[in-house]
C-alpha cells in the first residue's frame, strides 16, 4: 500500500500535527540535544547536533514511500509557541500482518502537559483507521517507566519482557513490549478521560 502523503495533517485544539519539513531542523535540535534523550532512545546521538537534525529529517522523508519497512516520521506543533515541540512516528508499518510500532518523543519542557495524548489519539485514529491497521506495539526500556505508562494510559498493555534485547552505552538493557490492539482504542473515551 502506498501511504497518501496528503492525508497526514491532523488539527487539534493545541497542535498541528503533520509530516516533517526541512525547516524543522532547529527545532528538532533544541528538542533533543538534553542528555536524557540519549538514555532513552536506541541510536540517538549525543552530544546532538543540528547536523544530526538535518540528517534526520533528509533520512525520515524517503522512508514513508520505500516499499520495505516504511515509516512515518510525525512532527509536533505547537500553535500557540509556533514550533515543532516534538515528534512521533509509526515505523515498521507491515501491511500484510496489519501492525506497526510506535515512538514518540517530547521536548522536556512540554512533558506532563498531556500534548502527547493530543497528539498520538490523532495518530493512532490514523493508523488504525486510515492505515488500517489492527496492532500497535511499542518497545520501552525497562527503566523508562514515564514512557511505560503514558503508553498505559493510551490503553496499552504490557505483553512481554525482552531480556537484554539492546545493546546501548555499553550495557544490555530489558525492553518491556507493550501493545495496543484496534478494537481496544477507544479514541472517544480516551479523548474525555485524557483531555477534557
Ligand atoms: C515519553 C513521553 C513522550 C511522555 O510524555 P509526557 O508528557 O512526559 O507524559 P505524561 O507526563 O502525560 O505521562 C507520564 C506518566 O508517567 C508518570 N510517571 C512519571 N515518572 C514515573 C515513574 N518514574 N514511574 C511511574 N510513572 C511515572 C507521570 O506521573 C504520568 O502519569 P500521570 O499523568 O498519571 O501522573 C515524554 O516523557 C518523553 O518525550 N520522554 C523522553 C523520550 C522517551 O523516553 N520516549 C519514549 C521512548 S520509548
Amino acid at each position: 500500500m502506498q501511504i497518501d502523503k496528503s492525508k497526514i495533517y491532523f488539527e487539534t485544539d493545541r497542535l498541528i500535527i503533520r509530516l516533517l519539513k526541512p525547516s524543522d531542523a532547529s527545532d528538532i535540535f533544541e528538542n533533543y540535544k538534553d542528555k536524557v534523550y540519549s538514555k532513552n532512545i536506541p541510536n540517538l546521538p549525543y552530544p546532538y547536533t543540528l547536523k544530526h537534525a538535518n540528517d534526520f529529517i533528509k533520512k525520515n522523508k524517503s522512508k514513508i514511500n520505500r516499499k520495505k519497512d516504511p515509516g512515518i516520521e510525525f512532527a509536533i506543533f505547537s500553535k500557540e509557541e509556533n514550533r515543532v515541540i516534538g515528534g512521533a512516528s509509526l515505523n515498521h508499518i507491515d501491511f500484510k500482518n496489519k501492525k506497526c510500532e510506535s515512538a514518540s518523543c517530547l521536548s522536556k519542557k512540554y512533558w506532563g502537559k498531556k500534548y502527547i495524548y493530543e497528539a498520538k489519539l490523532e495518530i493512532y485514529k490514523y493508523a488504525f483507521n486510515i492505515l488500517k491497521l489492527n496492532k500497535i506495539y511499542a518497545d520501552v526500556f525497562t527503566y523508562n517507566l514515564r514512557s511505560k505508562k503514558h503508553l498505559e494510559k493510551l490503553g496499552f498493555k504490557e505483553v512481554g519482557l525482552k531480556r537484554k534485547d539492546i545493546f546501548h552505552k555499553n550495557k544490555f538493557i530489558d525492553l518491556y513490549r507493550l501493545d495496543l490492539l484496534k478494537e481496544e482504542f477507544k479514541y472517544k473515551d480516551l479523548k474525555k478521560n485524557l483531555l477534557s
